[in-house]
């Protein structure tokens, strides 16, 4: 009998390649998504790669109790990865109770329902936002949290605390926060991928919307940086590196392998690409002409931030393994087939 798994945010982009991932090793997948930022065409290219469909519930977590009943409906549930959550760091400054209900309301009430259980296996998506700007690069996970620069980052921040004190208390609850870095790129099959709602706040969406000609040019925010050419470093991960990940950190709970009921992973490539690296690889890799400026800085943007890996390859067991080229290859493949779509 195969696990059953909840992926909160499943038609996302980090959650709907993870729902793939799973699939393809075998579990099974119900998906809540309260389709605010996403599409049931996700969905319809979930199955068309895994030739699996999903059961999908359209719950919005912050109705307490709707997701009392999905447990109810749902008994067995042998792990929940929670990615449903607001993302747009620079909306969060702007409407910060949006920020604090959504992120951080759903995740108190997934928890409630967790920890009623006799064991509960939870994966939490967090970010390398939590660092602000590190002292020490790479960053590893004993890096001091520093004062968010966004409501967002702070609820990133908050939502890991409550986690760690709720497995104090807790017995029978695992939980694991992975911190991203930097997401790109797409399935190989173009049949998932990112879909920006607006105009794409992070750089490698609006790199290829600028490259097919929805975007007139990229701005490059500010190139007097003290890095190696004025602008600033990255790690820059592909969805399907992170989306592998998250399989192994929950079989790692699964399957007993957890060193405490709490753990904390950094989730990068461990190599920092500065933004014009990533512009000319991008033109590189794909042949494309990307039209940029450079303007001035963008507030909150840290000046470099990339993953000491150490802890994921060695503890975790994992390793990002696909290029920048690749991710950015991929993140050019899906937006023709989107742009195709748009078309017709
Ligand atoms: C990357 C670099 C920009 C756009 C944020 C969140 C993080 C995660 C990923 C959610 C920076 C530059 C960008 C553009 C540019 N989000 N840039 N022109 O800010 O590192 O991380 O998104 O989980 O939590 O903090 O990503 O892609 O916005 O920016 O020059 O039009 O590209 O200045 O140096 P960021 P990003």
């Amino acid at each position: 009998m195969s696990s059953k798994i909840l992926v909160t945010g499943g038609l996302g982009f980090i959650g709907s390649h993870t729902v793939v991932a799973l699939q393809e090793k075998g579990f099974e997948v119900v998906i809540i998504d309260n389709l605010s930022n996403s599409s049931l065409n996700v969905l319809e290219g979930i199955v068309s790669i895994s030739q699996k469909k999903p059961a999908f519930e359209q719950i919005d977590l912050r109705e307490k109790e709707a997701v009392k009943k999905f447990f109810e409906k749902y008994t067995d549930i042998d792990g929940v990865i929670h990615f449903a959550a607001s993302k747009a760091v620079g909306e969060s400054v702007g409407n910060p109770l949006l920020y604090y209900e959504n992120n951080l309301s759903t995740l108190v009430y997934l928890l409630q329902e967790l920890q009623e259980k006799p064991k509960a296996n939870f994966i939490f998506s967090s970010s390398c936002t939590v660092y602000g700007q590190a002292d020490e690069l790479p960053i590893n996970e004993n890096a001091p949290v520093k004062k968010a620069e966004s409501p967002y980052g702070n609820t990133k921040q908050i939502g890991e605390e409550i986690i760690a004190d709720t497995c104090k208390v807790a017995t029978g609850l695992k939980a694991i926060s992975l911190r991203y870095f930097n997401p790109i790129g797409a399935h190989p099959s173009a049949a998932i991928g990112e879909l920006p709602i607006g105009t794409p706040q992070n750089l490698v969406p609006f790199i290829t919307q600028t490259a097919i000609g929805r975007r007139q040019e990229l701005s490059v925010f500010g190139d007097d940086y003290p890095t190696r050419d004025g602008t600033c470093i990255r790690d820059y991960i592909h969805v399907m590196d992170l989306a592998q990940a998250h399989v192994v950190a929950l079989e790692r709970l699964i399957e007993g392998k957890e060193e405490s009921n709490y753990e904390v992973f950094n989730l990068g490539t461990g190599k920092g690409n500065t933004v014009l690296e990533v512009i000319n690889t991008f033109q590189e890799s794909t042949g494309a002409k990307l039209p940029y400026k450079i303007t001035e800085r963008r507030e909150g943007d840290v000046i470099a931030a990339f993953a000491d890996t150490e802890k994921a390859n060695n503890v975790l067991g994992w390793n990002a393994s696909r290029s920048l080229s690749e991710a950015l290859k991929s993140a050019w493949k899906w937006q023709k087939e989107v742009s195709k779509d748009e078309e017709n």
